[in-house]
């Protein structure tokens, strides 16, 4: 069986190990030190916010935003329903209540429409959200302006779930720095990692002061240990935050090899349309520049022979290939069948009909090679067959 092809793996460069080295040497091993702080000031500077706080998790940083939101039991947070379980478990963790609130075509994020039908229902029933959390799925980067323009005829802060999204900008305004707090995720899988890790930034100094504070047990000035409430062990590790340091010099480098990615499949698919076939892809509306994380397809059986994203994924498994099903809208999922949802059916579509193809910095010619071969074969297959065999 050849090698595994994976969706997306890590993928250092040359200065992690160094970083590493120096951190051991120094004898820093721990949730305090010399990297965490620049990484910390190294993401401020990228994105333009003037505080970023490094913790152990992208889940993390948004449990905290939802605390310095004031979220508690019983309050409303409207959170995008197509979404990985993360962006809305930490409402959970803090006893509030999650609205899902569905996507657009364009970008397949928070859908503007949506959010101002609920927000004028929550406004009639005097329950308007503590927070809002959108997110940009994939990489690319929702309809800020709209979101934005409607959040604050409201008053509602937006949180801005970021995890997949380092280096997307609108313009020259970067993803993480639109909303009252934004989330980065460094887990493995994603464009650059530490590999588990996340930053919470803001430009509000004293809430990240007061995250700092409840990321590490809410240890209060005193000589001895002083707790007057709950905290989190949520620091990030001084030797995590090295490997941050050195995937941070070569995170251009990800982009355009993420982006190329794209680019390569999209010229291989455009063929096949020209074939006849009617394959989408996400597309990157005027002004927004997506870091490409996933390269995604949506497959509608109607209009390509019988031919199913589910089947193509069972195809590319035969093969050592992983593919994915797009993110099963959380609306669906059984942990919040209680909550309330504003949906329309995009969702819900983008989940029957979508895949995220191998998206890897590190994908190689012959790996791509390998996916376009065997593309080409469950193609042929099911131009003989008018399904593929599974
Ligand atoms: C959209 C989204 N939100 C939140 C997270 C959570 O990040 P982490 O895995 O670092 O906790 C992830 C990724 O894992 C994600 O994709």
């Amino acid at each position: 069986m050849s090698n595994r092809i994976c969706l997306s793996s890590p993928h250092m460069g040359d200065e992690e190990k160094k970083y590493l080295e120096q951190t051991l040497a120094s004898n820093w091993i721990a949730p305090v030190g010399p990297n965490i702080d620049q990484f910390e000031s190294e993401i401020a500077k990228l994105v333009g916010v003037s505080h970023v706080l490094a913790v152990s998790s992208g889940t993390a940083a948004i449990h905290l935003a939802l605390m310095l939101l004031n979220v508690q039991q019983g309050d409303s947070v409207f959170c995008q329903s197509f979404t990985f379980v993360a962006s809305a478990n930490p409402i959970l963790y803090l006893g509030a209540n999650p609205v899902f609130i569905d996507s657009e075509t364009d970008t397949w994020n928070m859908d503007p429409i949506l959010l101002k039908a609920a927000l004028e229902d929550a406004c009639r029933k005097n329950s308007l959200p503590k927070a809002i959390i959108i997110v940009h799925a994939f990489g690319m980067p929702a309809k800020m302006a709209e979101l934005t323009a409607i959040t604050e005829e409201y008053g509602v802060p937006i949180l801005e779930d970021a995890a997949e999204a380092i280096g997307s900008k609108i313009g020259e305004h970067y993803c993480g720095a639109f909303g009252q707090y934004g989330v980065f995720s460094f887990n493995g899988n994603k464009i650059i990692t530490t590999s588990g890790g996340g930053t919470l930034l803001s430009n509000n100094g004293i809430s990240i002061q007061r995250a700092r504070f409840l990321a590490s047990q809410a240890k209060e000035a005193a000589p001895h240990y002083q707790h007057s409430q709950i905290g989190y062990n949520y620091g990030l590790s001084n030797l995590l935050a090295g490997i941050g340091l050195g995937q941070l010099t070569v995170l251009e480098d990800r982009i355009h090899a993420r982006r190329s990615n794209y680019e390569r499949y999209r010229a291989v698919f455009e063929k096949y349309n020209a074939m006849g076939y009617q394959f989408q892809f996400q597309e990157e509306p005027s002004g927004h520049f997506s870091n490409r994380w996933l390269t995604c397809l949506l497959i509608d059986p109607e209009k390509n022979l019988g031919l199913s994203s589910q089947a193509i994924r069972l195809a590319f498994e035969k093969e050592n290939i992983e593919t994915r099903p797009l993110w099963k809208p959380l609306h669906q999922q059984p942990i919040f069948e209680n909550c309330i949802s504003y949906t329309n059916g995009v969702s819900d579509l983008l989940f029957e009909q979508g895949i995220c193809l191998p998206s890897g910095s590190n994908l190689n010619n012959e790996a791509f090679n390998r996916i376009i071969n065997c593309f080409d074969a469950i193609l042929e297959q099911n131009a003989q067959c008018g399904t593929v065999a599974i």
